[in-house]
């Protein structure tokens, strides 16, 4: 099955940059939220990433013109997903969101049209669920910021069919991205490992075993890491990092993802990291 056309439903951080990586390859998109100021937000962001893209000459001009006209856009779901190949849904992390647009994407697609979605950790079975085509769901769970991260976890349900995997590598090659093939379990693969190094460092702050600061610095000069594990929480958000290990305890009842009273106390007082503005730095580095 040749994939043309792409749905992109979502256009956040996460959505905007599947669009764009998608229209950098040559796809027809047409990118889908609720509101025309999301979109225009959206739109923002890619023509912010590819602009820089080009002044450092990654691109041409002429390249980053012909993304931005692949792109069009749409408020309306239906009516932006009646033709596409291949859907890909970017919403915010909530069943109660995702599962509405599955079940408008079963109304109103193609029969062979492939349904993805990017989430964190819902189980894709779930998603599936809420059609009639279980076995052309699949997650395709990229990472951010996605013009720039190479891996793309591929989960496939055990209703998930040889076919739809194999046509959803040959999209993630052809978008630059070098996938990875899991199955469908809480938290995946990868947020069955990240979120626990918070929870973990946190767990290491509350016992004063040394500074948030010295934390992050002996994992990143040790472990060769960009970023020790307090920077990697306020980038990801600690909202999103208690969401993930809740999620994962809620599944399996495995106490080690119980997230840490800290992580708990600094969502409830706002310190989310960078989307805030403050988050561990902006509480621990205080003098
Ligand atoms: N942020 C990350 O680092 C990251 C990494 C991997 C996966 N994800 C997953 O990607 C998904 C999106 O995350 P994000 O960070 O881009 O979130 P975001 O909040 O930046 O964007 C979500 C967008 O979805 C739109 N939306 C909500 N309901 C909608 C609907 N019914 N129809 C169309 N659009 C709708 C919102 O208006 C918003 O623009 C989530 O499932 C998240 O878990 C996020």
């Amino acid at each position: 099955m040749a994939i043309k056309k792409v749905c992109v439903v979502g256009s956040g951080l996460m959505g905007g940059g599947i669009a764009q990586v998608s229209a950098q390859a040559g796809y027809e998109i047409t990118m889908v939220d609720v509101k025309q100021e999301f979109i225009d937000r959206g739109m923002k962001g890619i023509k912010a990433s590819l602009g820089k893209f080009a002044e450092k000459g990654k691109i041409s001009q002429a390249d980053m013109e012909k993304a931005l006209a692949a792109i069009r856009t749409s408020t309306n779901l239906k009516e932006a997903a009646k033709d596409a190949d291949y859907v890909i849904e970017a919403v915010f992390e909530r069943a109660d969101v995702k599962i509405p647009i599955f079940e408008q994407l079963e109304e109103v697609c193609p029969k062979e049209t492939i349904l993805a979605s990017n989430t964190s950790g819902i189980p894709i079975s779930l998603l599936a669920s809420a059609t009639q085509r279980p076995e052309k769901v699949i997650g395709m769970h990229f990472f951010s910021p996605v013009p720039m991260m190479k891996g793309l976890e591929v989960v496939k349900s055990l209703l998930t069919s040889e076919e739809t995997l194999k046509v959803s590598l040959d999209f993630a090659r052809a978008i630059g991205k070098e996938p990875v093939v899991v199955k469908d379990s809480p938290g995946f693969v990868t947020n069955r490992i990240i979120p626990l190094v918070m929870n973990e460092a946190a767990k290491l702050l509350e016992e004063d075993l040394a500074g948030m600061e010295d934390i992050d610095s002996i994992v990143r000069l040790s472990f060769n890491w960009p970023m020790g594990p307090f920077q990697l929480a306020d980038l990801v958000g600690v909202d999103v990092a208690v969401d993930l290990l809740e999620g994962i305890y809620q599944q399996t009842g495995w106490e080690r993802y119980k997230p840490t009273p800290l992580l708990k106390r600094m969502v409830e007082v706002g310190y989310l990291g960078r989307k805030t503005g403050k988050g561990f730095y902006g509480l621990f580095d205080k003098k």
